[in-house]
C-alpha cells in the first residue's frame, strides 16, 4: 500500500457548487466569493474577511496596509516558509530573522524581544547592518497548526508599538487562551492581521486560495481595494446591473482576487472545517499513542492552552537514536510507498538570504538544531487506519533495522 503525503478531502457539497458556479455565468469573484468572505468572517469572529488567491497575497497586503516601505523592517522567524520572509523584499524592506521555541517551533518570544531591543539601541543584529528602519511589522507563523504564544508576542509588539500581522496558514480551526481560566481565543481575532492559506493540502482548501482578516475598517478598505488593482469600491460589480461602469484608480494595487469557482469549493471547505479538524485531531492522537512506544522518536503534543490544527505532523529523529540520517530514514519510507516532508529548512541557510544578508550557521541555534531531525509525517483528513497504520509500522520497521 502507498501512502501519499496528502490526498485532500472533496465532499459532493464542493463538486455540485462547482458545477452551479459554471452554470451560472458568474465565474470570477462575485456572489460566492462575498458569501465565503462573510461566512468566514463570522467564523473566525473578525469582523472584515477578504478572499485572495493565496496567503502569500494576504502578508503581500498586509504589509502595504500596515505602511511597509522601502528600507524598513519587518520581523519574522527563521523557521518559516519562503513566502513569509519574501513578501518583505516585495518591497525592498528587510526581513530580521529572529529563533524559534524548542517546543513549538514558533518565533521565540524571548528572542524577540532581545532583537527588538538590539534594533532600538543600533546594536549588533544577525544578518543587518545598521544603521537600522523603522520595524514596521511583526509576522509570527503558527507552525504546523500549534499557535504561538499570543500574549508574549503581543506585549513585545505593544513595548514598541509594531502591529502583529499572523502568518495563520496551518491555522483552521485552532485557539489560544492565556490561562486555563482566560476564554479560549480563536486564530483570526488574535492579531491585528491574520492571513490563511487555501492552498491544497491546508486545513481547508479552495486549490489556491487565502484570506485576510482584521478588525480595523481602515486597514481592511485599503487590502480590499488594493486587492483588486488599486481600484476605488466594489471594483468586481462593474460588469454587474448593480455596478457601475464608471471607477476610479487609487493606488497601483494587484491581482489577487479569488474567483467564485474557488469560493464554491471555499464555501464547503469551511461549513466542514470542524469535522475536517477532527478527523486531523483523531489522527494526531492514533499517531501518538503508536509512535509513543518508538525509542527515538520526538512527538508533536498540543501545548497547554493551544487547540492544535493539526496541518502538520511533524516528529523529530533523536540523532544519537539512528544509524541513519533523516535523509536517509525519509528515503527509506519512500522506498515502502510512504511519502514525508520536512518543515523547513530554515530561511537563513536558504542561498538567498546568504548571500543577500551574509546569514551563515550558527546564527538561530535552536532552528539549526532541530531542522536535520524534522520529518513531517502523512496526515489528512480521510486518512485510513490501515494507511495510519502502514506509516507506524514502517517506522517500527525502521527503529528495529536502524535504532541504536
Ligand atoms: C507558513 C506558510 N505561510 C505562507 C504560505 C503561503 O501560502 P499560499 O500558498 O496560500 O500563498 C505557506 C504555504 O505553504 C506556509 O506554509
Amino acid at each position: 500500500m502507498s501512502v501519499p503525503f496528502f490526498r485532500p478531502s472533496i465532499s459532493a457539497a464542493e463538486i455540485d457548487e462547482v458545477v452551479a458556479c459554471l452554470k451560472s455565468g458568474w465565474l470570477t469573484t462575485g456572489p460566492r466569493t462575498k458569501e465565503f468572505e462573510a461566512q468566514f468572517a463570522k467564523s473566525v469572529g473578525a469582523k472584515h474577511a477578504i478572499a485572495l488567491n493565496s496567503c502569500t497575497a494576504a502578508l503581500h497586503l498586509a504589509l502595504e496596509a500596515v505602511g511597509v516601505k522601502r528600507g524598513d523592517l519587518v520581523v519574522v522567524p527563521t523557521m518559516t516558509f519562503a513566502a513569509t520572509a519574501e513578501v518583505v523584499r516585495y518591497f525592498e524592506a528587510t526581513p530580521v530573522l529572529v529563533d524559534c521555541e524548542r517546543d513549538s517551533m514558533c518565533i521565540d518570544a524571548k528572542a524577540l524581544r532581545r532583537t527588538m531591543e538590539a534594533l532600538l539601541a543600533g546594536q549588533k543584529v544577525a544578518g543587518l547592518k545598521a544603521p537600522y528602519g523603522p520595524v514596521k511589522a511583526i509576522i509570527p507563523m503558527h507552525y504546523g497548526g500549534q499557535m504561538v504564544d499570543v500574549d508574549a508576542v503581543h506585549e513585545v509588539a505593544k513595548a514598541f508599538n509594531v502591529p502583529v500581522i499572523e502568518d495563520a496558514a496551518h491555522t483552521l480551526p485552532a485557539a489560544y487562551r492565556s490561562s486555563p481560566q482566560a476564554p479560549w481565543r480563536k486564530v483570526g481575532t488574535t492579531a491585528d492581521i491574520t492571513c490563511f492559506s487555501f492552498y491544497a493540502n491546508k486545513c481547508i482548501t479552495t486549490g489556491e486560495g487565502g484570506m485576510v482578516v482584521t478588525q480595523d475598517d481602515t486597514w481592511a478598505d485599503r487590502m480590499r481595494i488594493m486587492s483588486l488593482h488599486g481600484i476605488s469600491r466594489d471594483a468586481w460589480k462593474r460588469f454587474t446591473n448593480d455596478g457601475s461602469w464608471y471607477y476610479e484608480i487609487e493606488a497601483p494595487g494587484f491581482k489577487y482576487n479569488l474567483t467564485d469557482i474557488a469560493s464554491s469549493v471555499g464555501l464547503h471547505q469551511l461549513k466542514r472545517a470542524d469535522a475536517l479538524w477532527a478527523e486531523r485531531s483523531a489522527l494526531a492522537k492514533k499517531y501518538i499513542e503508536r509512535l509513543s512506544k518508538v525509542p527515538g522518536l520526538e512527538l508533536p503534543r498540543e501545548l497547554d492552552n493551544r487547540q492544535h490544527s493539526w496541518h502538520l505532523f511533524s516528529m523529530r529523529l533523536v540523532p544519537q537514536a539512528w544509524n541513519i540520517d533523516r535523509a536517509q530514514f525519509i528515503d527509506a519510507l519512500k522506498k515502502q510507498g510512504i511519502t514525508c516532508s520536512v518543515h523547513w529548512m530554515p530561511l537563513h541557510l536558504h542561498p538567498y538570504y546568504r548571500r543577500t544578508y551574509g546569514y551563515s550557521e550558527g546564527l538561530f541555534p535552536v532552528a539549526e538544531a532541530l531542522w536535520p531531525q524534522l520529518v513531517s509525517l502523512p496526515i489528512f483528513p480521510g486518512m485510513t487506519q490501515a494507511e495510519l497504520s502502514e506509516v507506524c509500522a514502517a517506522i517500527e520497521g525502521l527503529s528495529k533495522t536502524h535504532g541504536r
